[in-house]
């Protein structure tokens, strides 16, 4: 735990080693529902507040950032809230190449929202790469779905090796889609809900939580502050003393 009175918060990220921060951006509906405005005029409006949060956490010097966008689940909702979510998904990767320093990486299954989607979210993936500060957009992602598509390629890689040996926790690890990134050392969770609905089921073990009553879209960068300094003193002992 470090002292954090009157240190800038750019200073208790460094000094609490917080890496990896995922947000889900819960409430974009209800925000509008409050405002007697359709649910879509939510969503929009968590659009362009997720592009703040984003320059924000990589202001403060985050290295990592992960954020859930669509679930497994949320193809659910009526056909034309689903619609309008990928209509800003669209516009935004039309845009997106443009923001500095930012390499992006889709988690989930992009193409199961159709080939365009999919290719689009790609070719984003492939114009950014190799930038120093990762955004992970889960999209049509699922925790659960990410661990099954990871032992069946581990499987089908196994097979064609011939190789026989137990599978381990690494070898999970190497085949979800956040291979590479450090494991979120922090999850917020905005909307007034506690739970995790299926987000990051395998990296969240030792993860630390922070909620936010706040509606996704009125989550400001001083509640970015308040998470990591909430972060900052929490004493993580990875099960030992
Ligand atoms: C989160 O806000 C965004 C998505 C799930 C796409 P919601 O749309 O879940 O908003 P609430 O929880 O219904 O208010
Ligand atoms: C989680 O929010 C998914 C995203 C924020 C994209 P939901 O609104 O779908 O979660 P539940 O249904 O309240 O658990
Ligand atoms: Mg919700």
């Amino acid at each position: 735990m470090i002292d954090l009175t009157n240190i800038p918060v750019t200073e208790v990220v460094e000094k609490s080693g917080l890496r990896h921060i995922a947000f889900i951006m819960d409430g974009n509906g209800r925000w509008a529902t409050a405002k007697g405005q359709p649910r879509e005029f939510g969503h929009r409006a968590g659009a362009a507040n997720f592009k703040t949060i984003v320059r924000y956490c990589k202001k403060i010097g985050i290295e990592c950032c992960t954020v859930y966008a669509f679930s497994t689940e949320n193809i659910k909702r009526p056909k034309r809230e689903v619609e309008a979510i990928m209509t800003l998904l669209v516009n935004y990767i039309a845009e997106a190449v443009d923001e500095k320093d930012i390499e992006f990486r889709f988690i989930g299954d992009a193409y199961g929202l159709g080939e365009n989607i999919g290719r689009k979210c790609a070719g984003l993936e492939k114009e950014t790469a190799g930038r120093p500060y990762r955004l992970n957009i889960a999209l049509n992602y699922g925790g659960r779905a990410e661990i099954v598509q990871a032992v069946n390629r581990l499987m089908q890689d196994k097979l064609l090796r011939g190789d026989k040996t137990p599978v381990t926790e690494d070898d999970i690890s190497a085949y979800l889609y956040t291979a590479g990134c450090p494991e979120p050392d922090l999850i917020v969770r905005t909307g007034n809900e506690q739970r995790i609905s299926n987000f990051l089921t395998w990296q969240s073990t030792y993860s630390e939580f922070h909620f936010s009553q706040k509606m996704w879209p009125d989550y400001t960068t001083d509640d970015v502050d308040l998470a990591v300094r909430d972060f900052a003193g929490r004493g993580r002992r990875w099960g030992g003393v």
